[in-house]
């Protein structure tokens, strides 16, 4: 029986398998392939050293009862961690920096200890060929800006964040030539602000959340236009003091979506068009054509900030590159105007909503036609992907066959735009560990590797993804015979110390 069922499933990938052929060559040799984390994420030693908390730490603690692991302990651990990068092949690592393990209070002394953890994280990735690219915030702004004048809120974020990118440019840009200045602001914001499901949790008081401050229709709007003009000082700063001599580049990360319209009435279609005015131009127009789209201008009034010319200037053309993250496509849905969307102002301003189960439909063409718009809407910037993987439940079984399917899938669909022209110039798989997730803390996972909370070393373990992952990075075509290799050695779990 089991191998009758074993001999079709064998039957059956060799036939889906077999157009599927593609190897590490088909790809430009410059063309990058890494793996991405966070520093909250996969750091640990959250008050060693002299770190102190950031937003991300706050929610922790009440959102998915995990704080007080040390998560992946990379802060310790990241010379093994590099190791495996470097013995999986990878040629690029996306990490993040803990702005307030750099400068503890979000503003004023730096702190040595935390300087010499990302000199020694960076020189330890430069020493085994693999580039370090670096994220300054992701989710993780000081608490102490937080609690002093509101974060993001205020204008005065503006400063400090630029002086924090000037002690990154100066201390680590000599090694580091890719900046990403912000993670996913237009998600930041709508989890942050409006529905208050993410970091800092702020929202109006309503029966779907709990927030205990916020202003769901005002916030969302200020929070994003001081990320902004955040980004566009820092990005200015660079290019003025240190690009020339550095020779990186800088830009921003969105998280995209393949947006479809939930039928194919015109009021849905016009409808998606609005949703994505709202997901991606709301950071996209002011960065690329220097304001917000007018889909929002006219939805939102006087709610919505507005920038003077000099920022806007400052603002336009900010990016050298784009980042995008790409998990899974969603139905796009016409509201009547006016009509409340079910725990989302924003939402409601651009009369959408968004239908479809997350994390599930595994779409490779869906992020093709995501940087297809891109280039299309945006100005054909250069793009990275900087985040793509597939969600599965947190579990010491290695043997994860959805995500080889979904890596599989999206990266093959990567090499059919780059060969229909398409402007990508690396993929990173998200993500490297199993680390503490912003939706899902050590419930759910996306890495290549399994950490093991309950061993005291927190050992890592490859699962079949890791392996899959490296074949490939390693220069094996990935065809039937190796899906059956991998599958069989999947069966093997002896066999998983051998990468
Ligand atoms: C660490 O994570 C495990 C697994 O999710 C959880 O059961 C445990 O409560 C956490 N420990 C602490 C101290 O938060
Ligand atoms: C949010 O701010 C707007 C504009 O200041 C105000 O009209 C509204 O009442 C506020 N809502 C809440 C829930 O505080
Ligand atoms: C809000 O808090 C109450 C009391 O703690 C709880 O019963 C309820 O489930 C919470 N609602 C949400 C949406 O989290
Ligand atoms: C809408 O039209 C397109 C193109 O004709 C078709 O592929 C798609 O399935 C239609 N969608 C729906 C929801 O009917
Ligand atoms: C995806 O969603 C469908 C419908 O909601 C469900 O039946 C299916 O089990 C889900 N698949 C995964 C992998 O979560
Ligand atoms: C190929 O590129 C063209 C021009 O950018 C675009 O219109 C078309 O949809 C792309 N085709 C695929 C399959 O991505
Ligand atoms: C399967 O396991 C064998 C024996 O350890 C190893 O040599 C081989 O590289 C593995 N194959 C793959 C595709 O990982």
């Amino acid at each position: 029986m089991l191998w009758k069922a074993l001999l079709a499933a064998l039957i059956s990938l060799l036939v889906a398998s077999a157009t599927d052929t593609y190897s590490r060559d088909d790809f430009p040799p410059d063309f990058l392939f890494g793996a991405a984390t966070s520093a909250f994420q996969v750091e640990g030693a959250e008050d060693e050293d002299g770190r102190t908390p950031s937003i991300f730490d706050a929610f922790a603690q009440t959102a998915y009862g995990g704080y007080g692991n040390k998560s992946c302990d990379q802060y310790h651990k990241y010379e093994e961690d590099v190791s495996l990068m470097a013995k999986m092949g990878l040629n690029a690592y996306r990490f993040s920096i803990s702005w307030s393990r750099l400068i503890p209070n979000g503003k004023g002394p730096v702190n040595p200890k935390g300087m010499e953890y990302y000199n020694n994280l960076i020189n330890e990735l430069i020493s085994h060929d693999i580039q370090p690219h670096v994220t300054l915030h992701h989710s993780d702004l000081p608490q102490a800006l937080e609690d002093e004048y509101g974060g993001w809120l205020s204008r005065k974020v503006v400063r400090d964040f630029k002086t924090y990118a000037d002690v990154c440019f100066r201390e680590f840009g000599d090694r580091v030539k890719y900046w990403t200045t912000m993670n996913e602001p237009n998600i930041f914001v709508i989890g942050g602000y409006d529905d208050g499901f993410l970091p800092p949790q702020r929202c109006s008081p309503s029966p779907i959340n709990n927030c205990s401050k916020g202003n769901s229709s005002t916030e969302p709007y200020i929070a994003a236009h001081n990320i902004l003009l955040s980004h566009a000082a820092a990005a200015s700063l660079y290019r003025k003091k240190y690009q020339d001599r550095q020779h990186g580049i800088i830009g921003i990360n969105i998280l995209t979506f393949g947006l479809l319209p939930l039928t194919n009435t015109t009021e849905d279609v016009d409808a998606t068009e609005r949703a994505k005015d709202l997901l991606m131009g709301w950071i996209l127009n002011p960065i690329v054509f220097g304001d917000y789209p007018d889909t929002m201008k006219k939805n939102v009034g006087s709610r919505l900030p507005s920038f003077t010319k000099t920022e806007s200037n400052l603002v336009k053309g900010s990016v050298d590159f784009l980042g995008i993250n790409y998990y899974y496509n969603y139905y796009v849905k016409n509201i009547p105007q006016n009509h409340q969307v079910k725990g989302s102002s924003t939402f409601t301003d651009v009369a959408v909503e968004i239908v479809g189960t997350m994390f599930n439909a595994t779409t490779p063409g869906g992020l093709l036609k995501v940087v297809d718009l891109l280039e299309q809407s945006y100005g054909n910037l250069p793009l990275y992907i900087h985040e793509n993987g597939q969600l599965t439940p947190r579990s010491s079984s290695l043997d994860d066959w959805a995500r080889v399917k979904y890596l599989h899938g999206h990266i093959k669909a990567v090499l059919g735009g780059l060969r229909n022209g398409s402007n990508v110039n690396g993929y990173f798989v998200w993500s490297l560990l199993d680390v503490y997730e912003l939706l899902g803390g050590y419930e759910i996972s996306f890495g290549l590797y399994y950490v093991d909370l309950n061993d005291q070393t927190l050992r890592r373990q490859p699962k079949l993804s890791a392996h899959w992952y490296s074949n490939f990075l390693h220069g094996r075509t990935i065809d039937p015979r190796l899906i059956i290799e991998l599958k069989r050695n999947a069966s093997m779990p002896s066999l998983y110390n051998v990468i």
